[in-house]
């Protein structure tokens, strides 16, 4: 319950993303906050008042002119309500409404009568996206010290593919919560670099065949998102996996454990943290066919070969970042984890039990424990996201009364 007693005001304005607000108050609702949902005419045509009604417990508000709704919680009194205003999404034209600093609806009237933070979470297509006055508008409000989360890159609902999908309800709850833990003041990690892998890799055996594992790639990008909330430069060395790439980091995108040790060496030199969260395979094929397999025999013979150690191959460099590697393991987790830390000589290795239910591979949900030389800490069952935050601040205190740090 990370947002117990807060006071959020979520806006919902016109768009398809509009659907994706009940699961956000929800989420919201989850962590402990109270919510009132304020929406747009827009947002009333994408998703109804009574949907919203119903997940928030609250009556919605839409209206400016509307003297009951003034008579009970008026715009006054929801302006001062809020400890956070979060619109999302935010479209295009209730972006430029902002910023022109109009109040021609309940939501703009609320914005300019509020003295809280206000969030929002861009969704719109990414040609309005990418378009000079939107951006002059997004600009311009991040000057005036709005908070701009998001959008995400990914395909739209329209079929274009690129930036302006809002952040997902999990990521949008995160940032809430960072926000109020403090944990995106800017000059927590102010001046590092970090580098995080994620996601599995794809070792082809043909042009149509590939060895892999079940890695969604939620934990790592959680990692990566903590990190750039708590104002760390991060580069993101990614598998291939189907996540938005969280708002503020670099992504470069791989697809074997070669291409991923290539990148992670290129970027932990001038890093100062490295995590290498990813299920890196440890075996690829031999011989790669150049033509796709005909299934003429009865057995099928694959001679594979051991990829290189990314992490251990980083820890080694001479001027080698906080190393902090995962143990993924199924039985004896600490003996396993602990033997991992010291064999590939890293700073922390996070034990990852994946046999129990709701951890690991491909859950929303996970749990680790975290060892260092002569220490251990227990993260309990969590969303990766809170998890993430967690670790990063465990990694960050590690990290800044390690020796590496001072020299
Ligand atoms: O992606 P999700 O679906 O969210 O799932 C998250 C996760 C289960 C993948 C993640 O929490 C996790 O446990 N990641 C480590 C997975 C793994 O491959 O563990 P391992 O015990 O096999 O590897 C130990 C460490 O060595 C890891 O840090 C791994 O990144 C690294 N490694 C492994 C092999 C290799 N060739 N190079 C490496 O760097």
């Amino acid at each position: 319950m990370q947002l117990t007693d807060k006071n959020i005001v979520v806006g919902v304005s016109g768009g398809i993303a509009a659907y994706k607000s009940a699961d956000l108050i929800r989420r919201l609702k989850e962590q402990g906050a109270n919510v009132r949902v304020v929406m747009s005419e827009g947002g009333k045509a994408f998703i109804t008042p009574l949907t919203l009604q119903a997940v928030s417990g609250n009556p919605v508000s839409d209206s400016l002119l509307d003297p009951e709704a003034e008579a009970g919680m008026g715009h006054i009194e929801l302006a001062k309500w809020a400890d956070l205003i979060l619109i999302a999404p935010a479209s295009a034209d209730i972006i430029a409404r902002l910023n022109a600093g109009m109040a021609n609806d309940l939501l703009t009237t609320i914005c300019l009568a509020t003295a809280a933070p206000i969030a929002i979470a861009p969704a719109m297509n990414q040609q309005m996206w990418h378009t000079q006055v939107t951006q002059n508008n997004v600009d311009s409000l991040q000057s005036r010290g709005y908070l701009v989360w998001g959008p995400g890159q990914g395909e739209q609902a329209c079929g274009d593919v690129g930036f302006g999908r809002m952040l997902e309800p999990t990521e949008l709850c995160s940032y809430c919560v960072n926000y109020f833990a403090g944990a995106n003041k800017p000059g927590e990690l102010d001046g590092q670099t970090w580098v995080i892998t994620a996601g599995p890799t794809r070792e082809p055996m043909d042009p149509v065949r590939y060895i892999s594992n079940h890695s969604s790639g939620k934990m790592g990008f959680a990692i990566a998102l903590a990190a750039q909330l708590a104002g760390a430069k991060v580069y993101l060395i990614a598998g291939p996996v189907k996540l938005a790439t969280p708002t503020g980091v670099e992504r470069i995108d791989v697809e074997t454990a070669l291409q991923m040790q290539e990148q992670s060496m290129a970027h932990a030199e001038h890093a100062d943290v490295f995590v290498a969260c990813a299920a890196v395979a440890d075996y690829r094929v031999a011989e790669v066919a150049s033509q796709k397999i005909k299934k003429s025999t009865e057995q099928l013979q694959l001679v594979l070969e051991k990829n290189p150690d990314i992490v251990a191959g980083v820890a080694a460099l001479e001027n080698a970042p906080f190393t902090v590697g995962f143990a993924a393991e199924t039985e004896n987790v600490e003996e396993y984890a602990l033997g991992k830390l010291k064999k590939k000589n890293l700073q922390m290795i996070c034990a990852n039990n994946v046999s129990a239910p709701g951890h690991g591979f491909n859950s929303d949900t996970n749990a680790l424990t975290i060892f260092w030389s002569g220490g251990s800490l227990v993260l309990p069952l969590t969303s990766k996201q809170e998890l993430a935050r967690q670790l990063v601040g465990q990694i960050a205190k590690k990290f800044n009364q390690s020796p590496l740090d001072a020299s």
